[in-house]
C-alpha cells in the first residue's frame, strides 16, 4: 500500500509529475473544468490538532473532485482511546477510500498507516508536513523568475527547526534546489535531519547550508520562509525562545531589504504576527503567503487523484445497468418503488 507520509519516499521525477498535476487541476478547476475525477470516493479526516488550511483545503477539494469528506475533529472518535490504532485503522479503511491524518505524534501517522488498507495521506505531525511542502515548491515555481529554473532556486528558512523546516529541506534538497536554515546553534536542524539533506544533494546536485548569519544567508535568496518559533507542548520555552530568536531572526524590513530585490515572502500560516515575521514583512507587495494557502487547495487535489483515483472501480455501462435493472425489480417487486 502506497502512502503519502514523507516527501523522502517519492523521488524527484515523481514530486515534479505531482507538482505538474496540481498545475492541470488548478487551471481546470479556475476555468471551471475540473473533471470528477473523484466521484462517489470518501475521504476519512482524522485530526488531533486544529486546523485551518489543511482541514479546509482537503474537504473542498473532495468535493470540487465529486467525492466527500468526512472531518473527524480532535476528541471525536477512538484513536488509541477506548480501541487501538489497529482497529480504528482497519475499520475507517473499509468504509473511505483514503485516510488524511495529523496527529501529535509521528509514530501515531505511523501505525495508521501500518494498519490501513487505503492510502494514507500526512496532514502534519510533529515531525513532519510533507502536504505543505510540496505545496511551497509549486508556488516557487509559479513566482520564480522566469529565467531561473528549479535547480537555481535559494530557498532560506529562518527561525525553529520545525516540522515545515523538517519537510522543506528534505524537499528542496530532494529537487536540486539550494536550501538554508538560518537559527541559533541549538535550534538549527538536527544532524538527522542534515544526513538526509546531504544525500538527497548527492543525488540532485542542489545543496545544503546550516548556518547561524540571517543577514549574509538571505543575499542571494529568491524565497525567504519562516514559521512558528515554538509548538504545541512548547509553551514552557516561550520566554527561552524569544529571548533566543529576536531580534536576530525575525523576518523584518530590515532582513528582507539585505535579500534581493526579486525575493518573496512564504510562511505556512499560522503567523505570529510581528513575532517570527512582521506586518511589514507578511503583506509586502512581494509577499506570496496567500498565494501559498490558496495552492494548499490545488496540492491536496493532485494528492487525492494520485492516490484515490487508480483505486476507484470504474464498471462498464453494460454492469452498472445490469445491477440497476435487478435493483429496480427488486424495489418494484417489493413495493419499494415510487407510486
Ligand atoms: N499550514 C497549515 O498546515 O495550516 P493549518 O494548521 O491551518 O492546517
Amino acid at each position: 500500500m502506497k502512502h503519502f507520509l514523507d516527501t523522502q519516499d517519492f523521488s524527484r521525477s515523481e514530486l515534479m509529475d505531482l507538482m505538474l498535476l496540481i498545475g492541470l487541476l488548478k487551471r481546470a478547476d479556475k476555468q471551471g473544468a475540473l473533471p470528477k475525477l473523484l466521484a462517489g470516493a470518501s475521504l476519512g479526516m482524522i485530526f488531533e490538532e486544529p486546523s485551518t488550511r489543511t482541514r479546509v483545503s482537503f474537504e473542498v477539494a473532495m468535493t470540487k473532485l465529486g467525492g466527500h469528506a468526512l472531518y473527524l475533529k480532535p476528541g471525536e472518535i477512538h484513536l488509541g482511546v477506548r480501541e487501538n490504532i489497529k482497529d480504528t485503522s482497519q475499520v475507517i479503511s473499509r468504509m473511505v477510500d483514503a485516510i488524511e491524518a495529523r496527529t501529535l505524534k509521528n509514530q501515531t501517522l505511523l501505525d495508521l498507516a501500518a494498519n490501513a488498507t487505503v492510502p494514507v495521506i500526512n496532514g502534519l505531525t510533529d515531525y513532519n508536513h510533507p502536504t505543505q511542502v510540496v505545496c511551497d515548491v509549486f508556488t516557487m515555481l509559479e513566482h520564480k523568475l522566469p529565467e531561473k529554473e528549479l535547480s537555481d532556486l535559494r530557498v532560506v528558512f529562518i527561525g525553529d527547526a520545525t516540522n515545515v523546516c523538517a519537510s522543506l529541506l528534505m524537499m528542496c534538497t530532494r529537487m536540486g534546489m539550494h536550501f538554508t536554515h538560518v537559527a541559533p546553534a541549538r535550534y538549527q536542524a538536527p544532524e538527522a535531519w542534515q544526513k538526509i539533506g546531504r544525500d538527497n544533494c548527492a543525488q540532485s546536485g542542489g545543496s545544503l547550508t546550516i548556518t547561524d548569519d540571517p543577514l549574509a544567508a538571505v543575499r542571494d535568496a529568491d524565497f525567504l520562509y519562516t514559521d512558528l518559533w515554538w509548538w504545541v507542548g512548547q509553551e514552557d520555552e516561550i520566554p527561552e525562545r524569544r529571548a533566543a530568536f529576536m531580534p536576530r531572526y525575525q523576518v523584518n524590513a530590515e532582513l528582507f531589504a539585505a535579500a534581493p530585490k526579486h525575493a518573496k515572502m512564504m510562511h505556512c500560516l499560522p503567523a505570529s504576527r510581528g513575532v517570527e515575521a512582521t506586518d511589514e514583512v507578511l503583506d509586502h507587495p512581494r509577499s506570496i503567503i496567500y498565494d501559498q494557502a490558496e495552492n494548499r487547495l490545488h496540492a491536496e487535489k493532485a494528492i487525492l487523484v494520485k492516490f484515490i483515483y487508480p483505486r476507484l472501480r470504474k464498471a462498464p455501462d453494460e454492469l452498472k445497468q445490469w445491477h440497476a435493472g435487478r435493483i429496480q425489480s427488486f424495489l418494484t417487486g417489493h413495493g419499494l418503488d415510487l407510486p
